[in-house]
């Protein structure tokens, strides 16, 4: 390693490195900080590293130990689409997309870290930023309201459920698809903010809980949310998963999924060692960018001998929440921090400060054109005895589709080897209105196909699922009102 220019300013230090062709970066950061001669704050020490190159920032104190609350005008996109969501270790401020305006895309988005790394208030900090720029937050909290409470009345929906959650992200696939058509129709390729529509984000905080291994749902949300990253991206919906996931595995497993995390945003918090071996092991990271890690705290270990009369009741460490990399940014391996959103410390009730940051006023809302496609959900979110009974009838829905085709219920019937195989209910209300040979009512449908001698389906909502995806498919033609029949009949 040579050393190529060493600036000095009053305080701060700063060595650009460079390792001989052939050679990478690596180093020990102890044994860096014992050369550099900083033995009482390791954090003093910021190493960014790209290859063959480094700079070494040497700091009179720990430069992320303290910081301040966001400004408005943080808060405010530029004309790039960014946010500023904090700095980094040198003052220069950090920003993350949530628009693209060159390409008119909406931002996929990721946020990892493990527990209580800060993923929530960063969540607070960006649903406060879409309400402030009119931007249309669909919320997901699958730790049940706990991660974000402040948000409450302050996005346009805000689900709490696993069920709940899987209605809003079927509802968001529907208003992307809408989009498409209505923009279809208008010859539009791209997504233009406000024009006609507002730009909208689905966002699920403590994904890991819908989409882990033995979550309820998990085959229905990894395929709404691929789904979502499909369609959503050219009309204005964009999807952030935040999630404490030590494995990719965790975040539904799927390739597609993976492959999503490849082109989106990503925030990583502090992560645990498999974590990182995964995200390396991905290609999410080159093994030559090393991140140094991010501590729980960054309190340096003292030595204390027992003749020291000192006491060892202080408490003074500086603890590491929402310190941070912009993988997907300009520079990833630039140590950040975000503003401090809220109290650190714990309080007894909603955050008064929290609640400032959203701003006065109404949330934005979805664009009326797509009410009809949001659906029934949609238009329940306000109502928790609606919400209650849709979010029941979904999961008399899924429990019998077992592990099928989302959207699709699935039965058991045995075959000709008398194994059980699989029979989706779409075949069976498609056998209902081949034997009626005329227009049937849901109702009606309903009563033939508990007539078939296969499982018994409870919910009327479970058939008028089925025959809406097969009207969709052009199988099944409505014939007046309520009334659905074969489209070869
Ligand atoms: N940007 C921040 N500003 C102020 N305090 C923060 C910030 N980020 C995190 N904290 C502190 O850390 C705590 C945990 O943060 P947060 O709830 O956001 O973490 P999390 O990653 O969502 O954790 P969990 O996995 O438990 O949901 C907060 O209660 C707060 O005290
Ligand atoms: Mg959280």
């Amino acid at each position: 390693m040579s050393t190529h220019t060493l600036a000095r300013s009053d305080e701060i230090v700063e060595l650009m490195l460079e390792a001989p062709p052939g050679q990478v970066i690596k180093y020990d950061k102890e044994a860096l900080c014992s050369a550099l001669g900083v033995s009482d704050d390791p954090a003093r020490v910021v190493v960014e590293t790209s290859g063959r190159q480094a700079i070494v920032t040497i700091y009179p104190s720990n430069p992320l130990a303290v910081m301040p609350p966001p400004s408005p005008s943080d808060m405010l996109m530029d004309r790039y689409g960014r946010i500023v969501v904090g700095r980094h270790h040198n003052g220069r401020p950090a920003r993350r997309r949530l628009f693209d305006p060159r390409t008119g895309s909406a931002v996929r988005a990721f946020v990892l870290g493990t527990t209580g790394a800060g993923k929530s208030r960063t969540v607070q900090y960006t649903l406060a930023c879409e309400k402030r720029n009119r931007i249309v937050s669909w919320y997901g909290d699958l730790k049940g309201g706990q991660s974000a409470p402040e948000s409450e009345g302050q996005v346009d929906w805000r689900a709490t459920s696993q069920e709940e959650v899987v209605l809003m992200l079927r509802s968001a696939v529907a208003v992307a698809q809408a989009r498409q058509r209505r923009y279809a129709a208008l010859g539009r390729n791209a997504f233009l903010i406000g024009d006609p529509d507002p730009l909208m984000s689905v966002r699920l905080d403590e994904a890991n809980r819908g989409l882990e291994r033995g979550a309820p749902y998990r085959d229905e949300m990894t395929y709404w949310i691929k789904e979502l990253g499909r369609t959503g991206r050219s009309v204005g919906v964009g999807i952030e998963l935040d999630a404490q996931a030590s494995h990719l595995e965790e975040l539904g497993g799927s390739d597609t999924l993976r492959a999503m995390l490849k082109e989106g945003e990503i925030v990583l918090l502090r992560w645990s060692s498999s974590m990182m071996a995964q995200l390396v092991a991905d290609g999410l990271l080159s093994a030559t960018q090393s991140l140094p890690p991010i501590p729980k705290q960054f309190k340096p270990v003292q030595l204390r001998s027992q003749f020291d009369l000192v006491g060892d009741d202080d408490d003074d460490f500086c603890d590491t929440q929402g310190t941070a990399y912009l993988l997907s940014g300009a520079t990833p391996t630039s140590m950040m921090r975000h503003w401090r959103i809220g109290s650190i410390a714990p309080l007894p009730g909603l955050d008064p400060e929290i609640q400032a940051l959203y701003g006065p006023g109404e949330p934005a809302r979805l664009e009326e054109a797509s009410w009809e496609a949001a659906g029934a959900a949609y238009a329940a979110r306000h109502d928790q005895a609606d919400m209650a009974a849709l979010c029941a009838e979904l999961r008399e829905e899924l429990s019998q589709k077992g592990r099928g085709q989302a959207g699709h219920g699935v039965d058991d019937e045995p075959d000709a080897g008398g194994r059980r195989k699989p029979r989706l209910l779409v075949d069976r209300v498609v056998a209902a209105l081949a034997g009626a040979g005329e227009p049937m009512s849901v109702e009606e449908v309903l009563a033939s196909v508990n007539a078939d001698g296969g499982r018994q389906v409870k919910s009327a909502n479970s058939v008028r699922n089925a025959l809406r995806d097969l009207v969709t498919a052009d199988d099944v033609a409505r014939a007046g009102h309520g009334m659905y029949v074969l489209q070869n009949a």
